[in-house]
């Protein structure tokens, strides 16, 4: 186990912010980390935070608790049948990594999800999507540890997934350590290309392949998003708001071109990307924060921006977006203060 105290976080946030954790503590084993979740190290701080890649996080100043970090980076096939496989993966694996991995096995399931930045314990805390598919589609259970050191196996559906959401985001935040994910992928692909132009994009070489639809996926996603190394970012800062049919409409008739995905009969979401350009914050700077000039979902640190000069410039976008479009928009980002 790695343990340093006032640790320096820029190398664990894609943000770039240069902030310092109290105590940094990396554990390779699941016994490690029981042990130190029962020590009196642990017990010393009332506050700890546990970190994939620092890919949806933005601090707001040093952290004064225990930041932790799995180094759990195991995979095992542990059930296969004639269609499916199931396989089981530490928490600190690279989630590209895994999908890179799926990909070259001729594993179904997650090569939508490519090129997203993260660790698979996020995976399954964020219920990470892109391109049609939820990492909620082939998640099959969460293994994860309470802090009293006991493991709890969670189903899918004890998961509670919801659009960027799950139970360890909400009632059980804090509470549980993931450890583990079992992702149940297919051994027949079925191809989800109604995203866009990703059809265009998979089919202009021929017959679809897992690897055609991965090198898309990375290449659309190059295109649109900024790289964390040259300019700190933590991906779309804010969620795609759900409103209900009837506001959408009443817009619809006022703002002809605003986009949006059907939820039910009663609700829309409608992209906040969408909404951020058409409020014309698209590319516009406020101090060292701004808004990406391809992608107005995404805000970016100029070059030292602080966690504060990131916030104020997403509070004073939801404003203009809410008078606008009557629409509030949150984050997506935790932000950690
Ligand atoms: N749009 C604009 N202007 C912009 C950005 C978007 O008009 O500056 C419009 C686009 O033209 C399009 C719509 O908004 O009609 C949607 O845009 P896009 O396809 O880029 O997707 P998104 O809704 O902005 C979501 C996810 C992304 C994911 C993409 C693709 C959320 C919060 N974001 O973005 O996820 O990659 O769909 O599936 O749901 C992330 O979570 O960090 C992330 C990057």
């Amino acid at each position: 186990m790695k343990r340093y105290e006032n640790y320096s976080l820029l190398a664990h946030n894609t943000f770039g912010m240069d902030v310092r954790a109290a105590l940094f503590v990396e554990y390779d084993t699941v016994d490690e980390l029981r042990a130190f979740v029962l020590s009196a190290d642990f017990a010393r701080y009332d506050r700890h935070l546990h970190i994939g890649s620092g890919s949806n996080l933005l601090f707001g100043g040093d952290y004064r608790g225990i930041v932790m970090h799995s180094a759990l980076r195991d995979l095992e096939v542990v059930a296969e049948d004639d269609n499916h496989l199931w396989v089981r993966v530490g928490s600190g694996y690279v989630w590209d990594d895994f999908v890179g991995h799926c990909v070259a096995q001729g594993w179904a399931g997650v090569e939508n999800l490519s090129a997203i930045p993260g660790e698979v314990g996020a995976s399954a805390v964020q219920n990470i999507g892109a391109y049609g598919v939820e990492v909620r589609d082939v998640i099959d259970r969460v293994e994860a540890m309470a802090l009293d050191g006991t493991l709890r196996t969670f189903t899918n559906e004890e998961c509670r997934y919801g659009y960027r959401d799950s139970v360890f985001k909400a009632e059980m935040r804090g509470q549980y350590i993931i450890t583990h994910v079992t992702y149940r992928l297919d051994r027949v692909p079925t191809y989800r290309l109604d995203y866009g132009d990703l059809r265009v994009r998979v089919e202009a070489d021929g017959e679809p392949t897992l690897q055609a639809v991965r090198n898309a996926v990375t290449a659309i996603r190059d295109s649109k998003l900024p790289d964390p190394k040259v300019l700190g970012n933590a991906g779309s800062f804010f969620t795609n708001p759900v409103i209900p049919r009837t506001q959408y409409e009443a817009l619809k008739a006022e703002y002809p071109t605003m986009p949006s995905y059907p939820i039910d009969d009663t609700r829309v979401k409608v992209p906040a990307g969408w909404l951020i350009d058409s409020a014309g914050w698209k590319g516009r700077a406020l101090g060292r924060a701004a808004v990406h000039d391809r992608q107005a979902l995404v805000l970016v640190n100029l070059g030292g921006a602080t966690g504060r000069e990131v916030m104020t410039l997403a509070e004073r976008i939801c404003e203009d977006v809410y008078n606008k479009y009557g629409i509030r928009i949150t984050p997506e980002v935790n932000f950690i203060d």
